[in-house]
């Protein structure tokens, strides 16, 4: 059956990509809900902007009248809610935005969906779906040789936003079992991909090489990320709102733990072939790399155990991360009108829905 789906932070990295499949691979119809802080961003979405089963509404989730307004609008059967402050060195510099948006505004979305869903008639209730993005940061960090986390894994946050995101998914269970509310809860793994946002480490890189600029390291770099493609991510996540079960919470993990400097150096590698440098006195790109004093609080190990996700809804990740970060770094040599857009806001306007769905 084709759905209406609120999709939360759609402007964003992880958003777009689940956009942009849905409307490309399905007949479903997309509502998409983003504020558009400095992370939300329209011009990764305009390959769907004119398709009929899109539309965008510029709301922040924490705005309950507004929030209302929109599930009373469009009456959807399912939620997926990713809207969240994401950036960890943001939220040691000023974690306040982080509170509200991630605990505040996932409460807010909560008790919406909860009046709204109370008051469905009887089928549409009972398919009605709430699916909650999270991350596997919730779960703090692992030795070296620790077992992976499952979905047993005490929570054990370490940074604002990892302590935030975690507020957020207690609250969502704590919804389901008083509440009954029909949620699921996904804990994934670093993404990377398209039209990721140039703070974040991997466009990061890739853009400060191919500027010629540092590739600053924090700490010995020794810092163990799991990887997935973004693509991976949304395929999962439709896996988890179709087919989850309720009330669960599902890993979701790419089998590609890599430490921090090896992923750099695998960039700069890449480059090296692709775009020979042309900057005076650099002959590999690995010269750019330089050391700067760790983040506070920096988690050492994430690694993620999905054979609940593998078991339970048959979804293995389909790219591996040498292939994966190549045409990563290809779309970026091929999209720096995006990145310079982006890094200059342009793509932000104001652009409210018309199409009733
Ligand atoms: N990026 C990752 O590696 C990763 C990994 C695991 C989980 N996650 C989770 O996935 C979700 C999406 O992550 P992302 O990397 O795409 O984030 P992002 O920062 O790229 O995008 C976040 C989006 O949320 C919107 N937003 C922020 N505050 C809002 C508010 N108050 N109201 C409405 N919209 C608001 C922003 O405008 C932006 O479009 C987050 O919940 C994040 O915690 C991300």
């Amino acid at each position: 059956m084709n759905k209406k789906i609120l999709i939360t932070g759609g402007a964003g990295f992880i958003g777009s990509a689940l956009i942009r499949h849905i409307i490309n691979n399905s007949k479903h119809s997309v509502i998409n809900v983003d504020k558009l802080t400095y992370a939300g961003n329209l011009g990764s979405l305009t390959s769907v902007e004119n398709n009929l089963r899109y539309i965008f509404e510029q709301v922040d989730i924490c705005n309950s009248i507004e929030i209302f307004r929109v599930f009373n609008t469009y009456h959807p059967d399912l939620v997926i809610h990713l809207a969240a402050e994401t950036h960890v060195d943001r939220s040691i510099d000023s974690p306040d935005k982080f509170i509200q948006t991630n605990i505040f505004g996932t409460y807010t979305l909560l008790e919406t969906t909860r009046n709204y869903w109370l008051n469905l008639n009887k089928e549409k209730k009972n398919n009605f779906k709430f699916l909650h993005v999270s991350t596997d940061e919730v779960y703090g960090d692992l030795g070296p040789a620790d077992a992976p986390f499952t979905e047993k894994t005490s929570y054990s946050p370490n940074s604002p936003y990892s302590a935030t995101k975690a507020s957020s998914d207690h609250l969502v269970r704590a919804w389901q079992r008083t509440f009954k509310l029909p949620t699921l809860i996904t804990n994934c793994s670093n993404n990377y991909g398209p039209y990721q946002f140039p703070e974040k480490f991997i466009p990061f890189i890739i853009l400060n090489a191919l500027e010629g600029k540092g590739l600053p390291i924090y700490g010995n770099g020794k810092q163990v990320r799991d990887w997935l493609h973004v693509d991976d991510h949304v395929r999962a996540l439709l896996c988890v709102a179709f087919n989850g079960k309720i009330g669960e919470s599902y890993n979701i993990g790419g089998h590609n733990e890599l430490q921090n400097i090896e992923v750099v150096k695998i960039i700069c590698s890449i480059l090296d072939k692709l775009v020979p440098s042309k900057f005076k006195g650099i002959i590999k790109y690995e010269q750019l790399i330089t050391y700067v004093e760790d983040r506070p609080g920096h988690d050492v190990r994430y690694a993620i155990n999905s054979s609940k996700m593998v078991e339970e809804l048959n979804w293995e990740p389909s790219e591996i991360f040498i292939t994966g970060i190549k045409s990563t770094i290809e779309w970026y040599l091929k999209n720096k009108t995006w990145c310079n857009q982006i890094k200059k806001g342009n793509y932000q306007g104001r652009r409210l829905g018309t199409i009733k769905l």
